[in-house]
């Protein structure tokens, strides 16, 4: 997928602008505070409905104006156009309008322009909360298949409804007879869920070690899932993945009744990302968990692009800091073979075929 241009009216600190990248390497140069990550942030709403790091759509909005207006072309590689165009006025909800038809639904959006993000921010996907890493996983799988998307926002209403019936119980002590349904249903989607997790970070595993050489590394990546729902391993059939969730709902009946939530599921399950078999978060340098986030990128956005067969538009925010020489002419060779990929970063360099642009001249 390629970005051939994006206009970009009153968001954050821009005013009216236009950026048309090249369909190789990009690098977007210039000082601080100059609004290089506004631009990948405007792209990326283009792509999947929001802002990075999860900004607010008012928080985008520029400090004097009323309303923002986006508007980006994609092709594809086989040259078939999308033109979407996100609207937000102040104290409305946005409007994403995708080649001239008005989306019902944001999620809408996803897998139609498919993105990948690397930011510092991105850091905490490594060291930071079970949260991050599972928000990560389900945005690269609803990415990568419509099927996930669905059942993952199947499971969170179903999740819902649970969750205040369990509440409800504790008022009146009266369990509905649905409450055993809404579990049965939670348990089969959440089997779906997992097994598609479990093969997902199974194949990314796979492309992270090659990419680990590839940038010059000696160290072994490897990647391990934490269910929350008892014994639950990859070969596992999804039926059996289900028996398991249930088996572990029994067990914990009682918990749950006190506590009023649904205590285990894919929404609770957690990723430990190791480093020569050593727990990353707990025991990686700094420079070893930023190492394993841009291999992890890498690896994404080469993986979306086999499943679905067109490779992803790459945002790297910010990418060059802390990274010694040849680390980052390595990352730039493997950039070089693999689509579209935009680079914010704060001095000019020379790259190769690279288009390198400094702010200025698009402001
Ligand atoms: N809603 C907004 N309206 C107007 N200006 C904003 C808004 N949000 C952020 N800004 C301004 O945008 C600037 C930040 O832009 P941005 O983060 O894109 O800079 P940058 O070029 O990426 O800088 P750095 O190199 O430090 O990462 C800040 O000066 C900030 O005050
Ligand atoms: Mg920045």
């Amino acid at each position: 997928m390629y970005l051939e241009e994006t206009h970009i009216v009153n968001f954050r600190k821009h005013h009216d602008l236009t950026y048309v990248p090249s369909q190789g390497v990009n690098l977007v140069y210039g000082p601080n505070g100059s609004g290089k990550t506004n631009i990948l942030e405007a792209i990326h709403y283009c792509s999947l409905a929001k802002g990075m790091n999860r900004s607010l759509d008012k928080e985008c909005l520029k400090f004097d104006a009323d309303y923002f207006l986006l508007k980006s072309r994609f092709t594809d590689k086989s040259g078939r156009e999308t033109a979407v165009k996100v609207t937000y006025e102040k104290s409305r909800e946005k409007k994403i309008v995708v080649n001239n038809e008005e989306l019902k639904k944001f999620s809408g959006i996803i897998g139609k322009i498919p993105c990948v993000t690397f930011t510092p921010y991105d850091l905490g996907i490594v060291n930071g909360s079970p949260q991050e890493r599972r928000r990560f996983i389900d945005t690269a799988l609803s990415q990568s298949y419509r099927t996930y998307l669905d059942n993952i926002l199947q499971y969170r209403r179903v999740l819902q409804q649970r969750n205040a019936l369990l509440a409800h119980y504790a008022e009146d002590r009266q369990i509905t007879t649905s409450f055993d349904i809404w579990t049965e249903k939670l348990a089969h989607l959440g089997a779906s869920i997992i097994q598609e997790r479990l093969s997902f970070i199974d194949r990314l595993e796979n492309v992270v070690k090659p990419l680990y050489t590839e940038l010059g590394l000696e160290e072994i990546p490897g990647f391990r899932y934490h269910p929350s729902s008892g014994r639950i391993t990859g070969g596992m059939s999804k039926e059996d993945i289900e028996a398991s969730i249930l088996n572990r709902f029994d067990d914990i009946a009682a918990q749950e009744i006190v506590r009023q939530q649904t205590l285990i599921g894919p929404h609770r399950d957690d990723m430990i990302f190791t480093v020569n078999g050593i727990d990353a978060r707990k025991y990686a340098s700094q420079g070893q968990i930023r190492t394993f986030l841009i291999a992890l990128k890498l690896a994404l956005q080469r993986m979306i692009g086999e499943i679905i067969e067109e490779s992803p538009v790459f945002l790297l925010d910010d990418l060059f800091s802390e990274l010694d020489e040849n680390r980052i002419d390595r990352i730039l060779h493997i950039l070089e073979g693999s689509g579209q990929s935009i680079i914010t970063t704060t001095e000019k360099r020379a790259f190769g075929a690279a288009e390198c642009i400094n702010i200025e001249e698009i402001v």
